[in-house]
């Protein structure tokens, strides 16, 4: 059972500049909350409690400002600092003391999952104990991703990172699941052409040796990418549709964790105590509701 989680939420955010010149991107809004409470909430809904978030130097604070130790939402989150944005497989030598030896999930910082089904199937990657497993979500331009080729059996037989010429429309999405030995196979890769260390370059070690399985996203998936102010705006869109439709909110570590056991009704109703605003009312209002 993987038990560890990492988030990396490194980079500098050009492309969003002037709009992440003086914050990090994971910490700006999307619609009603941190873009950094997806990827949380996604490894948390993986039953993963035990949490390293990596991020520059400046923005460190800022993370810690926000969550703490997260101990409120019965989760132990640690921090540490990726200098230079050197690619993302340099997140397993960071976070090296912080596995001990054991398997892990690696969330990119910036990524948001929604759908039916999710919670499922990323119980079961978190229980790989061996091997790895990654989510391959078809895509309308698929020179912008990390791209996975299938068999007819579903069975990846090749991976490339930004491919002129991609082999499939299959994008390999921002979340990972890797045995213990991820990162001596992160030790022993070498830097791209664009001088970082590639998770693609992780993914095809996994794969030449026959440990990488790919699981499929259905079409009733979201899976969304943050990467330009389009994008972040479409994103927010995307949340407050859903969430006012339902009434219900996507990426609320409280209510996640509340749902997930983590936390009782009673410290679920006394954070709530503390936020004197629409965001409060409503963790009271799924404390005390009869539907559940
Ligand atoms: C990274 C990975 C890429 C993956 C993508 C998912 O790219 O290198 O393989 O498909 O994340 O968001 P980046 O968006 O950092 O350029």
């Amino acid at each position: 059972m993987t038990a560890k989680g990492i988030i990396l939420a490194g980079g500098r955010g050009t492309r969003l500049h002037p709009g992440t010149h003086a914050v990090s991107k994971q910490l700006l809004p999307i619609f009603d909350k941190p873009l950094i409470y997806h990827p949380l909430t996604t490894l948390m809904l993986a039953g993963i409690r035990d949490i390293l978030l990596i991020s520059t130097p400046e923005h460190l604070p800022l993370f810690r400002a926000l969550l703490g130790s997260g101990e409120r939402w019965g989760l132990r989150i640690g921090y540490a600092e990726q200098e230079r944005p050197k690619g993302l497989a340099e997140a397993f030598l960071i976070g090296e003391d912080f596995l001990d030896g054991r398997g892990c999930a690696l969330a990119l910082g910036d990524n948001i999952f929604y759908g039916a089904g999710l919670t499922g199937q990323l119980r079961e990657a978190a229980s790989v104990g061996d091997g790895a497993v990654v989510f391959a979500y078809q895509v309308a331009d698929p020179r912008s991703f990390g791209i996975v080729e299938l068999d007819r059996s579903g069975r990846p037989v090749s991976v490339e990172e930004k491919p002129e010429r991609p082999k499939s429309d299959l994008a390999v999405t921002g979340l990972y699941f890797y045995g213990p030995d991820v990162v001596d196979i992160a030790r022993d890769i070498r830097p791209s052409e664009r001088g970082e260390l590639e998770i693609t370059a992780v993914n095809a070690r996994y794969l030449a040796e026959g440990r990488l399985r790919v699981t499929r996203l259905p079409r009733g998936t979201a899976w969304l990418d943050t990467g330009t102010v389009e994008a972040m705006h479409e994103a927010g869109a995307f949340v407050r549709a859903v969430e006012q439709r339902q009434g219900l909110k996507i990426a609320c570590p409280e209510e996640v964790a509340w749902r997930q056991g983590f936390i009782s009704t009673d410290a679920l109703k006394e954070l709530a105590s503390g936020i004197g605003n629409e965001y409060g009312a409503y963790l009271r209002r799924i404390a005390s509701s009869e539907w559940g």
